[in-house]
């Protein structure tokens, strides 16, 4: 099989939300500091544009949760493979996710998470594919809505690759 990538959000149209979502983020908490949570690897792209345009004092840590293993299937158990670094008590809190598709991970780190007593939990997602929702999860800042396509590209993988590409595109298999 072969693996080709169709560009759907380029570079530019990707720091230009990210652009805005900053400003919602900005707007919404003024000064008050903000600890913002990484969930490795998919994230890392999106995280750090975005933390670099964030005004209030910001912290960070990274969290990595895994249940795709290799493919392109959830295999549906989500297990903590590296867990944050500090305490988050009393801290506002957002959390920054690649994509949010099944709903299943987001969901059981927001509960791990409002178990250690943050002051506030929020959510951020470059991408949101609605409608393989399976546990619902309010995210309040989301890039782009997607329809139920793989996407790779900007801290998204297939198999670990493709995470570097500089835009996020549609993956297809091509049968040679
Ligand atoms: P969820 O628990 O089903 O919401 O899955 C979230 C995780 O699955 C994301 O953090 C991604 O790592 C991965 N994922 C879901 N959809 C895609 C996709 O289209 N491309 C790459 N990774 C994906």
């Amino acid at each position: 099989m072969k693996e080709v990538v169709h560009e759907m959000f380029s570079e530019e149209q990707i720091q230009e939300r990210i652009m805005e979502i900053a400003k919602q983020i900005n707007k919404k908490y003024g000064n008050t500091p903000l600890h913002v949570i990484g969930v490795l690897k998919g994230s890392v792209f999106f995280f750090t544009e975005l933390v670099k345009r964030l005004t209030m004092p910001v912290t960070i840590d990274f969290i990595a949760a895994g249940s795709y293993g290799d493919g392109m299937v959830s295999t549906g158990s989500l297990s903590i493979e590296k867990d944050l670094e500090g305490e988050i008590d009393d801290l506002h809190c957002l959390i920054v996710e690649d994509i949010v598709d099944t709903g299943n991970t987001l969901s059981k780190i927001c509960k791990m998470l409002l178990a250690r007593n943050p002051a506030s939990v929020e959510f951020c997602a470059l991408l949101d594919k609605p409608a393989r929702r399976e546990t619902e999860v309010q995210v309040e800042y989301i890039g782009f809505i997607i329809p139920d396509e793989f996407v790779v590209g900007y801290g998204l993988d297939y198999a670990q690759k493709y995470r570097n590409l500089p835009y996020v595109g549609r993956l297809e298999f091509i049968e040679e």
